[in-house]
């Protein structure tokens, strides 16, 4: 999710063209532009590929950029009606008139399950503007698969292939663990490029800053979801954004590593980290070194289980939740049934392999709910749940800040065990 990433682009692009009308007369004088690029921007191939390039030649020149170069991929956040408002859906039917996308586009998640809805407590006058925003998106050619895990459901890069994603978590995982090369967009920025095929080249796009500058040594074992959530916060909140080069984890599964991507990029910002054998990518080994230690790793969970809260919310799949994360629901939840409120947010291809697959039967029979396209942050879903339990320490930060719930943190078989308890009658 990127909530404040988003925002920040869009009020930017306004301020400048609201304030600075000087800086857009002459915008693209300082980069070199294509022909065709030029024409772009002149407005020879209609009006949203025109403002999407004034949107990318004000970044290129903002941050330095020489030029703009071609991309293979698109995510797009800013999806959900909670976070958009009326603006954000004026902006984006504005564009849909005459705007076709140039690559292969996704959406982030929207603000509630597109076919399931109702059972999740959605409202009709909140789905009804969700689906104009979706029809907005469908009517430039941008498949409407709403997940921050593209790279699970056929949107995955190549290694050193040039994308341009806004999920912050995702951003973080195509650069490092993937080895492609992205900024971490806004959403008006990534539909920009969508709808051009283009992107300034800077900041991740260049070798430079993808150097690792300082080594992390992890003393202690990590194993879990939720384990490497509190590792990426650990790690998050001591360099910020630094590109890092971490050492002392024998192996992690791809699940784990997108928990901690999105970690890392949530309690730091971190768009790109190293992992000593796990990432490809080739860098210096910095000479600046910092410790994790094991009573880190505790102090951060910690932080994360509120102790006075009764756990009324329970959540798996932030990020979406991979197709192995729910055959192992299926197989803890099998012939039990949930006390508790209990989603599991997934891409809607990956829920149709589970249904595929049976997974989905034995979860819903149990009482466990799918929430595709959308998640626990995103759904508009302030004030109903008191107390959220959930494997992602991404998922504890917003729930708390946004959502304004208290949180536990805990491993999916807790979770489960959680959601199975009976809850203490409210006198
Ligand atoms: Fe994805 Fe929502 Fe978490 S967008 S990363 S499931 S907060």
């Amino acid at each position: 999710m990127m909530i404040k990433s988003h925002n920040f682009y869009f009020k930017k692009i306004l301020f400048l063209k609201k304030f600075n009308k000087k800086l857009f007369k002459k915008i693209g004088e300082k980069m070199l532009l294509t022909k065709e690029e030029q024409e772009m921007l002149k407005g020879k191939y209609g009006n949203a590929v025109k403002k999407s390039m004034e949107i990318l030649v004000a970044l290129g020149e903002i941050y330095g950029a020489e030029k703009l170069i071609r991309v293979s991929s698109v995510q797009v956040a800013g999806v959900s009606y909670d976070n958009l408002g009326e603006s954000g859906l004026e902006y984006l039917s504005n564009l849909s008139k005459d705007g076709r996308v140039k690559v292969l586009t996704t959406l982030n998640p929207a603000g509630m399950d597109l076919e399931n809805y109702e059972a999740l407590g959605i409202s009709e006058d909140f789905a009804i503007k969700q689906k104009m925003v979706i029809d907005s998106f469908a009517k430039m050619g941008v498949i409407t698969t709403c997940t921050c895990t593209p790279y699970l459901i056929g949107n995955t890069p190549n290694f050193n292939q040039h994308i341009a994603w806004s999920e912050s978590s995702a951003v973080a995982y195509a650069n490092s663990v993937l080895g492609a090369r992205t900024n971490r967009e806004g959403g008006p920025s990534a539909l920009a490029s969508a709808l051009t095929g283009r992107t300034p080249l800077y900041g991740l796009h260049l070798d430079e800053n993808r150097i690792a500058k300082i080594k992390i040594i992890v003393k202690t074992q990590i194993k879990g979801t939720q384990n490497f959530g509190a590792l990426g916060k650990v790690i998050g909140e001591k360099i910020k954004s630094t590109p890092c080069y971490i050492i002392g984890i024998n192996e992690a599964s791809m699940e784990e590593l997108k928990s901690f991507s999105a970690s890392i990029a949530t309690y730091g910002g971190a768009g790109i980290f190293h992992m000593e054998n796990i990432t490809p990518n080739k860098t210096v080994i910095p000479l600046e070194e910092l410790i994790v230690t094991k009573k880190e790793i505790e102090k951060a969970l910690n932080e994360m289980n509120m102790g006075d809260c009764e756990v009324d919310f329970v959540s798996v799949g932030c990020p979406h939740a991979s197709i192995a994360e729910i055959a192992k629901l299926a197989d803890l939840l099998n012939g039990k049934k949930v006390k508790k409120e209990f989603w599991i947010t997934t891409a809607r291809p990956t829920k149709k392999i589970a249904d595929m697959s049976g997974y989905s039967k034995i979860i819903e029979t149990a009482g466990a709910k799918f929430a595709s396209d959308t998640c626990c942050v995103v759904a508009p879903i302030k004030g109903r749940f008191k107390c959220l339990a959930t494997d992602s320490a991404k998922g504890c930060y917003y729930a708390y800040s946004k959502n304004q719930s208290k949180i536990k943190i805990m491993s999916v078989e807790n979770l489960v065990k959680e959601a199975c308890k009976e809850p203490s009658v409210v006198k």
